[in-house]
């Protein structure tokens, strides 16, 4: 038999929800203050939130990066996995997205853990390398630049490090196939995941959250 991938019964998400309780006050302030604060709302969902922490406590993380940040959303989630010396960079484009997380670390207690890089992320990634190798980069932030992002993550994760990409379905638009009337995000997202899939670099595969979650170990 083949068995679905993911699985979309409300009623299962509200039972996991109600047993996990991803979303604790810290979490669900950053929320409330972001959206009050006109930011949108595009951070990831509650379990995804907690899907990150799980995977950066499994992987003994030390030292993280995250492209895109919003208002520490993610961020926050992220740091919560890190060993206890562990820290997090984290990369916005937005200067009044990385105000709002700047308050959203301060409050979560985690400032002291979280370098804030705001500007185009491919311009500071370049210089980030020198503080590698990393053992884990999520990348959250424009999907036109999803495989350079990777190409960047590949050079500078430690072998066993840990790659992860939200919107890994790009809003449903995976399902077409590649062609003269695809969007740049579509053929950046393509790529990324070609790499991911088939260069040898990564074992990797897409877990089939609501926004798919690609996770890639580097070998
Ligand atoms: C989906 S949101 C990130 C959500 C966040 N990871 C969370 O879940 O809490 C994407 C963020 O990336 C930022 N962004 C978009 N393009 C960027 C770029 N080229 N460089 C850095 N940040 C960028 C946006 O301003 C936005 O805040």
């Amino acid at each position: 038999m083949n068995k679905s991938f993911g699985n979309d019964d409300p009623g299962l998400e509200r039972a996991i929800g109600e047993l996990y309780q991803p979303e604790d006050d810290v979490l669900r302030e950053i929320r409330e203050r972001a959206r009050t604060a006109g930011l949108p709302e595009i951070q990831v969902a509650a379990l995804d939130s907690r899907h990150l922490e799980v995977l950066v406590r499994l992987t003994g993380v030390r030292k993280a990066v995250e492209i895109g940040t919003l208002a520490g959303y993610s961020g926050v989630s992220i740091v919560r996995g890190l060993q206890p010396d562990g820290v997090l960079y984290t990369l916005e484009y937005e200067k009044k997205h990385a105000e709002v997380a700047a308050e959203s670390f301060r409050r979560a207690g985690v400032s002291a853990r979280v370098r804030q890089l705001v500007g185009s992320a491919l311009d500071l990634l370049p210089a980030l390398s020198k503080e590698g190798p990393f053992d884990f980069c999520f990348i959250d932030a424009d999907k036109e630049s999803y495989d350079r992002y990777l190409d960047w993550a590949a050079a500078n994760l430690r072998p066993g490090g840990v790659v992860a990409g939200d919107n890994a379905f790009l809003f449903g638009e995976l399902k077409e196939p590649l062609g003269s009337g695809s969007s740049p995000a579509a053929r950046a997202m393509y790529a990324f995941h070609r790499r991911l899939a088939t260069s040898g670099e990564f074992r990797a595969t897409v877990l089939p959250t609501g926004e798919g979650l690609a996770v890639g170990v580097k070998l």
